[in-house]
């Protein structure tokens, strides 16, 4: 008998088919009303759950005691308590690697687009103000050759320190668990404190996962540190960020601008603070979303879960000591 699973991201034609011949699909549509009632109902016969952006707390994972495995169509894991998942005896799985690069050049769109004022200059033009030749008020800042910071050296800061050193000819400064020699020796990047980095750096990306130890990493203080020319950006996650002390210093002018492409809370209050700063270009939570890389992502968390249905040891397992 096939085993069952519920969706609850919409997969293409052809991931669902392959799916489908292996495993009983339960699909359930979580932007519907419904959404959550049927993915309550659905849980009790799952096997496997396959999809994203749901927190999933010990109430629901309590429906589901045949659950093996959660495979999770994104690189976070922070809307899971690996934990609780783990004393269960549930696999979590995530998508590594696939979303790298597109990860990074959303990090690189942010900050050139912040740098270079390109939202509120393209609004401007739209607007019909584009009536003589720009002076110094609408001027941005440059890019190349300036300090990229990058917090956080995983897959995503490399990726970002190759764009900065190679594209733009940039000094790469960043902070990390520990130092990255091979990252050094490649990009002549240099390892800093957060606090020097913060002092020293242009430009300052955000890449870390969200963790008790990264949570409000950067908070007043840490902005306080920054040049007033800086710009923040942050594709991690937005709690790793005090968005209050955020907005304050961006209304400042304490620090130039921010892009960000996460919040605190998602999606972003139409009535944010941030949406009314002329020096934050703000996204939603694009970071990983074209057509390729999600399609990558959404086949890499379909052969985790497969995997794992069939006794095998998932590619990309999170949880401990399976198998
Ligand atoms: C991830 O995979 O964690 C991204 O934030 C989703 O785009």
């Amino acid at each position: 008998m096939k085993k069952r699973i519920v969706l609850y991201k919409r997969l293409s034609e052809g991931l669902l088919a392959q799916l489908q011949a292996q495993v009983e699909v339960t699909w359930v549509d979580m932007a519907k009303p419904d959404g959550l009632a049927r993915l309550r109902d659905a849980l009790p016969g799952a096997h496997g759950l396959l999809g994203a952006s749901l927190r999933l707390d010990s109430a629901l994972l309590d429906l589901a005691p045949q659950l093996e495995v959660v495979a999770s169509v994104s690189v976070g894991v922070d809307n899971y308590d690996i934990n609780d998942l783990h004393r269960r005896g549930v696999m979590l799985t995530n998508t590594p690697d696939v979303l790298t690069e597109t990860t990074a050049d959303t990090g690189f769109a942010l900050l050139l687009a912040t740098a270079r004022r390109v939202v509120e200059l393209a609004g401007w033009v739209r607007d019909g103000h584009w009536q003589a030749s720009l002076g110094p008020a609408h001027f941005g800042t440059d890019v190349h050759g300036k300090r990229l910071g990058i917090v956080g050296m995983g897959r995503i800061g490399e990726a970002l320190a190759r764009r900065g050193a190679a594209g733009f000819g940039m000094q790469v400064l960043y902070h990390s668990q520990r130092p990255k020699p091979q990252v050094e020796a490649r990009y002549g990047a240099r390892y800093c404190t957060l606090d020097a980095l913060l002092g020293e750096a242009d430009y300052v990306c955000l890449t870390v996962p969200l963790s008790a130890s990264t949570e409000g990493l950067i908070g007043a203080r840490e902005l306080g540190l920054m040049k007033p020319e800086a710009i923040l950006v942050n594709i991690a996650r937005g709690r790793v960020v005090d968005e209050a002390a955020l907005i304050k210093a961006l209304r400042a002018r304490r620090i130039r601008g921010a892009g960000l492409d996460v919040f605190v809370q998602e999606p972003l209050a139409q009535d944010s603070p941030l949406l009314q700063l002329d020096n934050v270009v703000a996204t939603p939570h694009i970071g990983s979303a074209t057509h390729e890389t999600r399609e990558a992502m959404a086949r890499c968390a379909v052969d985790n879960l497969l995997a794992a249905l069939s006794g095998q040891r998932p590619p990309n397992l999170v949880t401990p000591g399976y198998i």
